[in-house]
């Protein structure tokens, strides 16, 4: 009797053991996973069955995935091909910044401060530019911070600090994110008609700009450099803002998929929207003498007019509806 027993509990067990290797079979694409359950093997299970699917509660069935190999392909490209890629760009722009600045220089107001000063930006457009510019040097730090906070901050300040900054960054990331969007489509209408390429940009490059080189090619109120930095910013500013929006109200219209994407194009974009504007930054700068009075008071010196913009300074003088308004300097 005994004998009978053990036999028919050896086939009991291989019975089960059998099952269970068939209902994994069945279902090559999915487990259920007890979050719970203290001896799951999560490496073992993700390795064997590729997807991790949970339980939920919720109508929505996608959120029960747990992990799945597109996730790892963009987790893969969001810890570090994205970390390389914006490295590289912003770091690297501003290495050639310094040594363009240590070979060339400032570029200097070669006839020197005249005392006369002409409006070159009203009030509201001093307004527009710097409310779109505190807001993306705020997007691009609290952006940054979603790339590099982890490997970066979180060591140097420790996990209480860096998820109070954290908090608060992605408050601040969601909600500039609209004066920043109203800001640059201001940005595109009233700045537009200065903008439009024409001969004089090609003249203009020609002559290397007068930055590099020491020319002072002739140039409208936007030179072509100027352009390319409108550009950039309204084509830039819409690409981050659409996917930006794509990943602030996820799943509306969107797939799992779309929102790598979104993501990805979002993170790239603007980390060389980032390394571009530095060089926006360095020309207003130190770059070139004089440069920063113009969005700063709202005026440059005529000499500083005449030596970068010479035909936006003889329209302006010869202007009958609107003279221009120059001052002495005090
Ligand atoms: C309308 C404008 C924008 C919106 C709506 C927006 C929205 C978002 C959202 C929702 C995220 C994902 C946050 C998360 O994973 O929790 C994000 C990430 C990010 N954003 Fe923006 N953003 C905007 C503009 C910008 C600008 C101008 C910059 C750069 C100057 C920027 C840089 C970044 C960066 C670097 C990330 C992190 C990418 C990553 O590592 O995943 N964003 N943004």
């Amino acid at each position: 009797m005994a004998r009978l027993l053990a036999w028919v509990r050896t086939v009991a067990v291989a019975f089960g053991l059998l099952f269970m290797a068939m209902g994994l079979a069945s279902s090559p694409a999915t487990a259920q996973v007890n979050p719970n359950g203290s001896a799951v093997q999560e490496q073992q299970l993700l390795n064997q069955l590729k997807t991790i699917q949970g339980l939920g509660t919720i109508p929505d069935t996608r959120s029960y995935v747990l992990e799945h190999p597109a996730g790892r392909d963009w987790q893969y490209f969001h810890n570090v091909t994205l970390r390389w890629i914006s490295a590289i760009a912003i770091l690297g722009f501003f290495a050639v910044l310094v040594i363009f600045y240590l070979v060339r220089g400032s570029v200097k107001l070669e006839s020197g401060f005249s005392g006369r000063k002409i409006v070159r930006f009203n009030w509201f457009e001093r307004f527009v530019h710097w409310m779109t510019a505190v807001c993306f040097i705020i997007l691009g730090l609290t952006g940054l911070n979603i790339t590099f906070g982890r490997p970066l901050l979180l060591p140097l300040i420790g996990a209480d600090s860096f998820t109070a900054w954290s908090e608060w960054a992605k408050y601040a990331h969601n909600f500039l994110s609209f004066p920043f969007t109203i800001g640059v489509v201001l940005i595109a209408l009233i700045w537009i008609a200065g903008n439009i390429p024409n001969r004089v940009d090609v003249e203009w490059l020609k002559e290397g700009g007068g930055i590099v080189g020491d020319k002072h090619p002739a140039a409208e109120r936007f030179n072509a450099g100027q352009k390319v930095v409108y550009w950039v910013v309204v084509l830039g500013g819409a690409l981050v803002a659409i996917t930006g929006y794509v990943l602030m109200f996820p799943f509306y219209g969107t797939t799992i998929d779309n929102m790598q994407w979104a993501q990805m194009v979002h993170a790239v974009a603007a980390a060389l929207f980032i390394a571009f504007m530095l060089g926006h930054i360095y020309i207003g700068t130190i770059g070139m003498e004089g440069a920063f009075e113009a969005m700063g008071e709202g005026t440059v010196d005529v000499n500083w007019a005449r030596e970068h913009h010479s035909l936006w300074l003889s329209k302006e003088m010869g202007r009958e509806d609107k003279p221009a308004r120059t001052v002495p300097a005090e």
